[in-house]
């Protein structure tokens, strides 16, 4: 499953795959780091021992709305933070996948998915400009510190839209005045594009 030649290729360019000094944090750290961008106690507390490693920049999951029984989708998901958290809202009827280009990540994050027995997570080595899923087939996507990493966010966004179901889109457009207002019109013209 690990070996795919040019994910190892990527690897050897992208000699550092994280974005902030907190991805060689030192023990304890992690826990400081997490809880000053969002997560609480809790989240801290619902998830494996291991899976924050002190790699997130926020907390999409607080943002995310998760529902019981959908089907979510964590971009760059590390040992699983986010991955764990959205398991636990989503519950045994939903699904978690989390994608990772890094070997080390998706096999510490399946070590903890196997020790805690979390049936509705899996991780696919695979990188988020390629994804390896079906059209339409997510319904919530999530990514926590890693499209900043992408050098190529357009192809990262362009996946995203097309594995997910359901795009709903409000927008902003500036006025002449500099005031801004609401430009839903636009945004259901773009995304009946996108979505037919
Ligand atoms: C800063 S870490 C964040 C990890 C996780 N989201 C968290 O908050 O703990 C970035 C992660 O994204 C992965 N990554 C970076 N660029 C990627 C890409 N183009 N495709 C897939 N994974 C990528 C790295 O291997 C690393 O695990």
């Amino acid at each position: 499953m690990h070996d795919v030649p040019h994910i190892q290729q990527n690897q050897s360019a992208r000699k550092n795959p994280c974005c902030v000094p907190s991805c060689c944090a030192d023990a304890g750290l992690e826990e400081k780091v997490s809880k000053e961008i969002g997560y609480s106690q809790e989240d801290l507390e619902a998830i494996p021992e291991g899976a924050n490693m002190g790699l997130c920049c926020g907390n999409p999951v607080t943002y995310a709305s998760l529902k019981e029984g959908e089907t979510v989708l964590d971009l760059g998901s590390g040992a699983g933070l986010d991955c764990f958290l959205a398991a636990n809202k989503v519950g045994r009827a939903g699904r978690v996948i989390g994608i990772d280009m890094t070997p080390d990540m998706i096999k510490k994050a399946e070590e903890l998915r196997n020790r805690e027995q979390y049936e509705n997570v899996e991780f696919k080595l695979a990188e988020i400009e390629c994804l390896p899923l079906a059209d339409n087939s997510v319904d919530v996507v999530i990514s926590n510190c890693v499209i900043n990493l992408s050098p190529d966010k357009k192809e990262v966004f362009r996946e995203a839209l097309r594995v997910l179901k359901k795009v709903i889109m409000e927008n902003l457009k500036a006025s002449t005045d500099n005031s801004r207002e609401a430009d839903s019109s636009a945004a259901s013209v773009k995304v009946s594009a996108i979505k037919p």
